[in-house]
């Protein structure tokens, strides 16, 4: 009787999973657990590491997390495909395949290191494998950064499979999973997970009048792009944002919403893993700080700039403004 009760309960565990192969991922797997913390979820919350995540970055990450795990990094050393991307570091998303071996528990939620969970979303677990939102680039595909999965040792080897047998189009995990999950597209609505599950600011730009419509009711953003919530800089005096200028503008209140969790209740904690040993926290204080951040502004070349227009992130309320682009038309023109 004991023994069933005790087979019945491990088969109900279920757990929201992150991955992070370094220190960087890393801090986005903290702000994203102690979001799902903050909102109580009743799940229990699980991070892969990679065996490169630093000694304090783990043991922050056993403060917030039920269960740490290391895991084998695997990369698809597909350079051509990542490239048309532009997103060379992607390679090692595939070891985010590893959370199908997690088979302690029945389901799961595998989300992005670089999501952020605005309130509780415990009712994703009555969805089933696999279930995710649009990729708002190609929406008949999904994007991998929230999917709903079953644990399965059998699923874990196919995918390996079919990695080795058809590679992935992309160069990175979303490409083999919507390759393997070929017909989430048409098969079964309830698998489509609402685009506020996984909202991120490529919508703003994408289609405006929506996000000004649905956005404010975002339940899990999400930082996708090459530029990451860590890769500025935050002020805690004045509260400004600054840097990251390689990319058009994530939208601010986004960005604060990150900064001010892991300000807040992370650093405090990294602080004292630290101890004595330097670390970048990417928080300045006051003015003397904000001028020290300002002096890491880069300013896009000509070349990056047009890189970004090709990867769709021009900088639309700034230097490729409509004004500053009918501007140059018209000296064509004349
Ligand atoms: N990731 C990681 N280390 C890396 C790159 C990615 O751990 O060097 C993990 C992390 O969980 C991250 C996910 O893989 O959120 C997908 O990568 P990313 O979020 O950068 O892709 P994007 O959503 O921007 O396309
Ligand atoms: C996507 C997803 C990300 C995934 C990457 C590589 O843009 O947001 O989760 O890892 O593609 O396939
Ligand atoms: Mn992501």
């Amino acid at each position: 009787m004991g023994r069933t009760w005790w087979i019945y309960f491990v088969n109900l565990a279920q757990a929201f999973v992150t991955l992070a192969t370094n220190d960087s991922y890393a801090r986005g797997a903290m702000v994203l657990g102690k979001s799902l913390r903050n909102h109580n979820t009743s799940k229990k919350l699980v991070v892969l590491v990679g065996p490169q995540v630093s000694n304090p970055c783990q043991s922050v990450l056993k403060n917030i997390f039920d269960e740490v795990k290391v895991v084998d990094v695997l990369d698809s050393g597909d350079a051509a495909h990542l490239a048309m991307m532009k997103r060379p570091d992607l390679g090692v998303t595939f070891t985010k395949l590893q959370c199908w071996t997690l088979t302690h528990y029945s389901k799961c939620v595998f989300m992005d290191a670089d999501t952020l969970a605005l309130s509780n979303i415990d009712e994703l677990f009555e969805r089933e494998e696999l279930s995710a939102a649009p990729d708002p680039g190609w929406p008949d595909c999904f994007n991998s950064g929230v999917f709903v999965f079953r644990p399965s040792v059998e699923t874990h080897g196919k995918l390996l499979q079919y990695c080795t047998e058809h590679g992935s189009f992309d160069g990175g995990d979303q490409g083999v999973l919507n390759g393997f999950f070929s017909d989430w597209a048409t098969a079964d609505i309830s698998k489509h997970l609402p685009f506020i599950y996984n909202l991120s600011s490529i919508a703003i730009y994408t289609y405006l009048p929506a996000f000004k419509q649905y956005g404010g009711n975002a339940k899990v953003l999400h930082f996708l792009g090459k530029t990451k919530p860590w890769s500025y800089t935050f002020d805690r005096k004045t509260r400004q944002i600054s840097g990251g200028v390689q990319e058009p503008a994530m939208h601010p209140s986004f960005l604060l919403n990150w900064w001010t969790l892991y300000a807040s209740t992370v650093v405090p904690m990294l602080q004292e893993h630290y101890g004595d040993k330097p670390f970048h926290s990417g928080c300045v204080e006051g003015e003397s700080g904000s001028s020290h951040a300002q002096a890491f502004q880069p300013i896009p070349t000509s070349e990056e700039r047009k890189e970004q227009w090709e990867q769709g992130q021009a900088d639309y309320m700034g230097m490729d403004s409509f004004d500053n682009i009918k501007r140059k038309l018209d000296t064509f023109l004349k």
